[in-house]
């Protein structure tokens, strides 16, 4: 026989072959890990839907940050979770609020760790939306006004970076404004530029206590639709121009295209963030017994990377950071 074909298998033979062709890997610098920070006092308080995360109250998150230093994960996105909401969210540029103690309390401990901060009102508002309400629907630039706040007074609490995730119009422009006039020139933002209306948040709004109550039923008239292609490519543009330094796509798994999209039509880090609800099947399966939850993880938090994302915002970097030191 005189068959003509390529043999790929030569490059799967052994380990340290496959090891040796192998293009993308999950390094512990890619992880970003996401707390939830409550008021009141020693409470850790595990989220019904979200197995082995929590909501922190301050005095047990140091704790939890030992933890973090340990395993070598760079980098936290911290979300607040006031006691007192109203139709303005004012607890979030509140500086004496949760997020912003959290922060300063965080960074006086661990200098060297990131800081992110979530720049959104859905946790701090009665209504639970990302923005002001009047007339139902979410006005957009006037809540700009109270994400400037927002973020400057995080910046002023020691945030390292600033997280827009409202998907408000102009929400880049005009926290770089108010990051550069109070002083905060050196602080970049890391856009939700690319944030899709997903059924797969819905155990962090358990989480965050964020789930809309009044008003629009849903956050479709700000979030993207999760059939759209080239609106990404919009979203993408609009805030690399608006002065974005990190670009985020959310969520993870079922965006995979928009991740390659994006990363192929720009030059700044891309962020992919494995959301609550990719978070919770996974954990569901594995309870079950039905999967191997170690070996799914890395295999989609590779896929992210293959996909060309450089950092990952995921409830699995703690376990990923462990598997690798253990690697
Ligand atoms: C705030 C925000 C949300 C998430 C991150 N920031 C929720 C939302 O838009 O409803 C979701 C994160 C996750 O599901 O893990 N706007």
């Amino acid at each position: 026989m005189n068959l003509q074909f390529n043999r790929h298998r030569r490059l799967r033979s052994s380990e340290t072959m496959r090891s040796m062709v192998r293009e993308n890997f999950i390094r512990k610098e890619d992880l970003i890990y996401p707390l939830f920070i409550v008021e009141g006092e020693n409470i850790k308080k595990e989220i019904s839907s979200m197995p082995g995360q929590y909501q922190f109250s301050l005095d047990m998150l140091e704790i939890e940050m030992q933890t973090i230093i340990q395993l070598k994960i760079p980098a936290v996105i911290l979300f607040g979770i006031p006691d007192h909401k109203d139709a303005l969210g004012s607890e979030a540029y509140n500086d004496n609020g949760i997020l912003q103690k959290a922060i300063r309390q965080i960074k006086a401990s661990h200098p060297d760790l990131l800081v992110i901060a979530d720049t959104c009102l859905c946790e701090y508002t009665d209504h639970g939306h990302c923005g002001m309400i009047e007339h139902d629907c979410v006005i957009n630039d006037e809540s700009l006004e109270l994400l400037v706040k927002t973020a400057v007074s995080q910046a002023k609490a020691g945030a390292d970076i600033i997280a827009p995730s409202n998907m408000m119009d102009g929400f880049v422009a005009a926290i770089r404004a108010g990051l550069d006039e109070n002083g905060f020139e050196n602080i970049p933002i890391m856009s939700y530029a690319v944030k899709y209306a997903s059924a797969f948040y819905g155990p962090f709004r358990d989480a965050a206590d964020s789930a809309p109550r009044t008003g629009p039923s849903d956050r479709k008239t700000y979030q993207m639709d999760p059939a759209n292609r080239l609106e990404a490519l919009r979203e993408m543009q609009s805030d690399i121009e608006e002065g974005a330094d990190f670009l985020i796509v959310k969520p993870a798994l079922s965006y995979l295209d928009i991740t390659r999209d994006v990363r192929n039509n720009c030059n700044l880090p891309v962020v992919t963030y494995n959301v609550s609800g990719e978070y919770a099947m996974v954990k569901a399966a594995a309870q079950k017994g039905w999967i191997d939850e170690k070996r799914i993880v890395m295999e989609q938090l590779t896929s992210m990377k293959r996909a060309g994302a450089d950092m990952i915002i995921t409830y699995f970097a703690k376990d990923v950071a462990k598997w690798l030191n253990e690697d």
